[in-house]
């Protein structure tokens, strides 16, 4: 059963982001894309063990070629080295540029599966299957693919967007703790941006709430209606679109100064949205009493709000690496209050010591 769908517009560009209660409207929905020759369905063991055959009863229904290509799930295997290989099965599989890629996984397989759509044979069709909060309310939706080099994440991308997103709620229900506060942790990015009726819902939630049905199915539907208009308005983040990154300047800093071994991608970001705020407050005029619910949504959803363990200096000079700075000057996303975002603040590094020095000395 559909339980929401959104769709992407924007110049050539046009497609649904659908939340169906589990796999049994994918051929419905697939069936939408026309002339294909192919469903090439790239996907890792964990994820295949669970959902694979789901997926594959509803592809039998189209009565159209399947092949299925096995990558590695995590982080590190989301690497311009793995590749070459993925290359040589498309092609012995007989790719061709009716094939349709469909990218089950969270978002690491997503960003691999996408990039490899978005280059084999110079850019074929794909379609997102997220099967993890995180990939469902965030890296599923706007196009943006990429694979890591040895020196950077994410360093090798390009935009692509699918031709559809398709989420299945049941798929999460696997999830380990630590997956959900990732996803919980973007959820909450949204609502800080966007305001509204998510942020309300996140004012009452709790860590349990991943497990109600209904709770999901607002974090979901409203985080992706956010994100695809953002993405409609600014494709390839010439302006608005850098406010998804809030949080993420001290974010990246941390999974690069623990080797992305210490935290998941969301528990980086909800310590990276505690520093934005702690600055919006020093320089946007963003509120304590605004401060302050969003410390207690945090304790509620079971997030982390800072780590004492890490270098202030250590962190500025890994915000100094990241790809987005420029010049060495360090931008945040600062929020002037729930719902109003500025982008390109150039903040100091000594101001940023400091109030990493006041966030590690919280509570
Ligand atoms: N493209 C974008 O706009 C964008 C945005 C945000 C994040 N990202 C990328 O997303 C990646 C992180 O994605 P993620 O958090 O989904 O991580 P992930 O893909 O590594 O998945 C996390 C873990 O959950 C497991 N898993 C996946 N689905 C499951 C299920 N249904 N049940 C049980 N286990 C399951 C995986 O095997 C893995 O161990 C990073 O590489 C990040 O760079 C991309």
């Amino acid at each position: 059963m559909q339980i929401s769908a959104e769709k992407v517009e924007f110049g050539q560009t046009n497609y649904n982001v659908v939340l169906y209660e589990d796999f049994d409207g994918l051929s419905y929905e697939l069936e939408k894309i026309q002339n294909v020759s192919k469903y090439i369905i790239i996907t890792e063991k964990k994820v295949a063990k669970l959902y694979l055959d789901s997926v594959l009863l509803e592809l039998e229904k189209l009565k159209i070629p399947v092949g299925v290509i096995f990558t590695r799930g995590k982080e590190k295997n989301k690497h311009i080295d793995r590749l070459k290989k993925v290359y040589n099965l498309l092609i012995e599989l007989g790719t061709d540029r009716k094939s349709v890629i469909l990218a089950l996984g969270g978002g690491v397989i997503g960003d691999f599966a996408g990039f490899v759509a978005a280059t084999f044979l110079r850019g074929i069709r794909f379609v997102q299957i997220p099967t993890t909060l995180l990939a469902c309310v965030d890296s599923s939706v706007g196009g943006k693919v990429a694979v890591n080099a040895d020196k950077g994440k994410n360093m090798i991308g390009a935009f692509h967007q699918p031709e559809l997103v398709y989420a299945a709620l049941h798929s999460l229900e696997t999830l380990e703790e630590k997956e959900w506060k990732c996803g919980l942790a973007e959820v909450l990015k949204h609502s800080l941006l966007t305001g509204g009726v998510l942020f309300e819902a996140m004012k009452t939630a709790k860590f349990e709430d991943v497990f109600d049905k209904n709770a999901l199915q607002i974090f979901i539907s409203e985080s992706v209606k956010f994100k695809t208009s953002i993405v409609a308005e600014d494709e390839r983040e010439t302006g608005k679109r850098a406010i998804l990154n809030l949080g993420h300047t001290l974010g990246h800093a941390i999974e690069s100064l623990t080797n992305y071994k210490k935290y998941s991608h969301g528990e980086s970001v909800a310590i990276g949205l505690v520093l934005a705020l702690i600055l919006s407050k020093e320089k946007a005029g963003f509120s304590e009493d605004a401060f302050q619910e969003v410390l207690k949504i945090m304790q509620n959803l079971k997030l982390p709000m800072q780590d004492k363990s890490l270098s202030p200096k250590k962190l500025v000079e890994h915000m100094q690496h990241d790809k987005k700075t420029s010049d060495r000057q360090i931008k945040f996303i600062l929020l002037n209050s729930i719902g109003e975002a500025t982008w390109g603040n150039v903040i100091s590094e000594e101001e940023i010591v400091s109030a990493i020095k006041t966030q590690q000395a919280l509570a």
